[in-house]
C-alpha cells in the first residue's frame, strides 16, 4: 500500500480529520468518517455518512449519532454547523473563506500535489517491442499507458524506472539474421522493410508443413506437387538448422554476429523512437533493457529455482509446480533452452531487488494474464517479490485490452495486415492538421491568420491527442473501436476537446491583458454558486493524481478534466470575467481561470498531450 498522505489543500482531508475526533470523542471509536462528495450541492458540498456504520456498531439511533456529532465537530472557520437529512446523513457545506483559503494554498507551481514520501522506486515495464518487426497498434497501448502511469508517478516525485522489456534475444531474430545473411543484404544499408521482408520470409522458410507432407502422402497427389512439399520441408529444416547455428554464434559472442545483431536492433530502434517521439511519450535508448540484458541471468534463475526445491524434472524439462493449478511453469527446454518466462524472472528479480522496485507495473497486452500469473507466483514463492530492504513489492500486470476496427475486429489495413503504428499516427496527424486549418478560415477564430508551420504544429498536437485521449480515458481493460472521424472531434469525449478548452481559457487571460504577476496577486474569492463548483472541482485534483497512482486507472484523468471542462463552461455562462463591473471581481475570476488553465495543462500533460494556446 502506498504510504502517501492526503493532498493536505483537499477539504476531505481536513474534514476527514474533524470528524474523526468528533467520533472519537462521541463514541471513543476510531472510525472512518466516510467524507464523500455531495451528490446533490443544493444540500451542501459533502457530506459524512459515518453514523449509520457507527450506530449499528455501538447499537445507537444512526439519527441520534449524527446529532451527537454535528454538535461535537469542531468546524470553525471550516464549514456551517452539519445538517442531518434522511437516516443519519451529515450535510456539510463549506465557508467562502474557507474554500478561498484551500484554493490559495494549491496555488503553487506544484498545484496542490505534494511529492511523496515513498523512497523506494517505481518500474513501469512499457513499449516491449520485439526486434525485426513493425511496431503496431499494440505496443501503441504498452507504451502511451505505460508512459502515463510512468508520469503520474513522476508528478508525485518518486523514482520511475521504465523498461522496454525489448524482445531482443532468441530463435526468432537468429532466423532472421540467417535470412538476412542468405539474401546478402547491406547491413549498413539496412531499412526497415528490408528487415521485415527477412522476418517473414525466415518465419515462412522456417514453417515446414510435415502434416501438409503426409496429408498429400496420404491422399496420394500428384508427383509434383509432393516433390514441391517435400523441397520445402527440408528446406524449412535447413533454415532451421541455419538458424540454430546462428542463435549460437550469438550466443557466443562471435563477433561478426553480434555486430549483425546489432544493426538490426539499431534499425528497429530508429522507427521505434521516432514514434514515441511522435506521440510524445518518453520511451528511449536509456529505457532500453531488452531479453538479450538478461541472458547471463537465466541458466541462475533455473538453479536458485532448483536449490531451493522449488523446481522439478519433467521428460528432461525443468518446471515449477504451483500448489493450486495443474499447469506448471516451464523454466527450461529438454533441450537446455530458456524461454519467455525464465527471462521475465530473471528481470522481475532485477527489477524488485536491483532497481529496488516496490511498484513493478507491467503494462502488457491482457492475453499474457496467465504468463504473468505463474511468473508473479514464481517469483513469490522464492522471495523475488521484495525490495533490497526486503519489503514486500507491489507487482501488478496492467492488462489492457485489444484495439478493434469498426467491424469490431482487431484493427488491420484493407490488405489484412496490422496497422503500423506510423501509418496510424500518420493518418491522425494528418486529419488534425486539416481541421485546424479548417477552422482557422473563420476570421473570428484565435488561429485566423497563423502562420502555416504553427497551424500545422497546432494540428499534429491535435491528430495525436485525438489518439491518445480515446486510448487512455476508457476503461483499459477493455477492447475499443479505433474511429478516427470520432477521436478527432472538437466536441463531445475527446482530446481536442480539453485542448480547445484549455485554448478558450489561455484565449480569455491573453486578452485581459493582465500580467500573471498582476493576476497571481488577486485574491481567491467565491461567490457565484458557478464559481463555488469550479473551485471546489479544482481542489480535487491532488487527491485525483494520487488515486490514479494508487488504481492505474488512467481514465480518470480524462474524466476529471471534462468535468473540469464543464465546470469552466458553466463559470464562464454564469460570470462575467472580462467585462466584470468589479476591478476585484474581475482580478479573482482571472486568478480562477489561470488556475482552471494550469490545472487543465498540467493534466493533460499527465497524458503526454501538448496544450496549444490558440486553437
Ligand atoms: N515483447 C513482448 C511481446 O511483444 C512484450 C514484452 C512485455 N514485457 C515483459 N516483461 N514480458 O509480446
Amino acid at each position: 500500500m502506498s504510504t502517501d498522505s492526503r493532498p493536505p489543500t483537499d477539504p476531505t482531508t481536513i474534514l476527514d480529520a474533524r470528524f474523526r475526533a468528533a467520533i472519537h470523542a462521541v463514541s471513543a471509536l476510531d472510525a472512518d468518517p466516510q467524507i464523500r462528495l455531495s451528490t446533490n450541492p443544493n444540500f451542501g458540498d459533502y457530506q459524512a455518512n459515518a453514523a449509520m456504520s457507527l450506530a449499528k456498531e455501538t447499537k445507537g439511533n444512526p439519527r441520534d449519532l449524527a446529532g451527537a456529532l454535528a454538535a461535537k465537530v469542531d468546524l470553525a472557520g471550516i464549514a456551517e454547523t452539519p445538517v442531518i437529512a434522511g437516516p443519519g446523513f451529515l450535510n456539510i457545506r463549506l465557508e467562502r473563506s474557507f474554500i478561498s483559503a484551500m484554493l490559495q494554498a494549491m496555488d503553487n507551481a506544484s498545484l496542490g500535489v505534494e511529492p511523496t514520501k515513498e523512497t523506494h522506486a517505481a518500474v513501469v515495464d512499457l513499449c516491449g517491442v520485439n526486434v525485426a518487426k513493425q511496431m503496431h497498434v499494440g505496443h501503441l497501448r504498452a507504451t502511451i499507458i505505460g508512459d502515463t502511469i510512468a508520469r503520474v508517478f513522476e508528478r508525485l516525485g518518486r523514482k520511475v524506472w521504465r523498461e522496454n522489456h525489448l524482445g531482443d534475444w532468441g530463435l526468432p531474430i537468429a532466423m532472421t539474421l540467417a535470412a538476412l545473411r542468405r539474401s546478402r543484404v547491406d547491413l549498413d544499408r539496412l531499412s526497415l522493410t528490408d528487415l521485415n521482408d527477412a522476418y517473414r520470409r525466415a518465419q515462412l522458410e522456417g514453417r515446414s508443413d510435415d502434416a501438409g507432407l503426409a496429408a498429400a502422402r496420404a491422399t496420394g497427389v500428384g508427383a509434383h506437387r509432393l516433390a514441391e512439399l517435400q523441397a520445402q520441408a527440408e528446406s524449412a529444416g535447413e533454415a532451421i538448422q541455419d538458424a540454430k547455428a546462428t542463435l549460437l554464434r550469438l550466443q557466443g559472442g562471435d563477433p561478426e554476429v553480434v555486430a549483425a545483431w546489432q544493426k538490426i536492433i539499431d534499425c528497429t530502434m530508429r522507427e521505434v523512437y521516432a514514434s514515441t517521439s511522435t506521440l510524445n511519450a518518453k520511451v528511449g535508448a536509456e529505457h532500453n533493457r531488452g531479453e538479450s540484458f538478461f541472458r547471463d541471468r537465466l541458466a541462475p534463475v533455473v538453479e536458485a529455482f532448483q536449490s531451493a526445491g522449488l523446481a522439478k524434472e519433467d521428460q528432461g524439462a525443468i518446471v515449477v509446480p504451483f500448489a493450486d493449478r495443474e499447469r506448471p511453469l516451464l523454466i527450461r527446454k529438454s533441450d537446455g533452452g530458456f524461454l519467455y518466462a525464465t527471462t521475465d524472472l530473471a528481470a522481475l528479480r532485477f527489477r524488485t531487488h536491483d532497481l529496488d522496485g516496490s511498484r513493478v507495473i507491467y503494462v502488457v497486452d491482457a492475453r499474457q494474464r496467465d504468463h504473468f500469473k505463474d511468473v508473479f507466483d514464481a517469483a513469490a514463492m522464492i522471495g523475488w517479490d521484495r525490495t533490497r530492504d526486503g519489503n514486500k513489492s507491489e507487482i501488478t500486470h496492467l492488462g489492457f485490452g485489444t484495439v478493434l476496427g469498426k467491424d469490431k475486429r482487431p484493427l488491420k489495413t484493407r490488405s489484412g495486415e496490422n496497422f503500423t503504428l506510423k501509418d496510424l499516427l500518420d493518418e491522425a496527424m494528418e486529419r488534425g492538421v486539416a481541421e485546424v486549418t479548417r477552422r482557422a478560415q473563420d476570421p473570428n477564430a484565435p488561429t485566423h491568420g497563423m502562420r502555416h508551420a504553427e497551424l500545422e504544429w497546432v494540428g499534429r498536437a491535435v491528430g495525436i491527442a485525438a489518439i491518445k485521449y480515446a486510448d487512455l480515458s476508457n476503461d483499459l481493460t477493455k477492447d475499443y473501436v479505433f474511429d478516427l472521424d470520432r477521436m478527432v472531434a472538437f466536441e463531445g469525449d475527446t482530446g481536442p476537446y480539453l485542448q480547445y478548452a484549455h485554448a478558450r481559457i489561455a484565449n480569455i487571460l491573453a486578452k485581459a491583458m493582465d500580467s500573471a504577476a498582476q493576476i497571481a496577486s488577486a485574491a481567491h474569492a467565491v461567490h457565484e454558486p458557478a464559481e463555488r463548483a469550479l473551485a471546489l472541482h479544482l481542489l480535487r485534483y491532488p487527491q485525483m493524481v494520487l488515486d490514479v497512482a494508487r488504481t492505474l486507472e488512467t481514465h480518470r484523468i480524462g474524466a476529471y478534466l471534462r468535468t473540469l471542462a464543464e465546470c469552466f463552461n458553466a463559470f464562464y455562462q454564469s460570470c462575467p470575467v472580462l467585462k466584470s463591473e468589479d476591478a476585484s471581481v474581475r482580478q479573482s475570476r482571472l486568478r480562477l481561470c489561470a488556475l482552471a488553465r494550469r490545472v487543465l495543462q498540467d493534466g493533460l500533460s499527465l497524458y503526454g498531450i501538448d496544450a496549444p494556446e490558440r486553437m
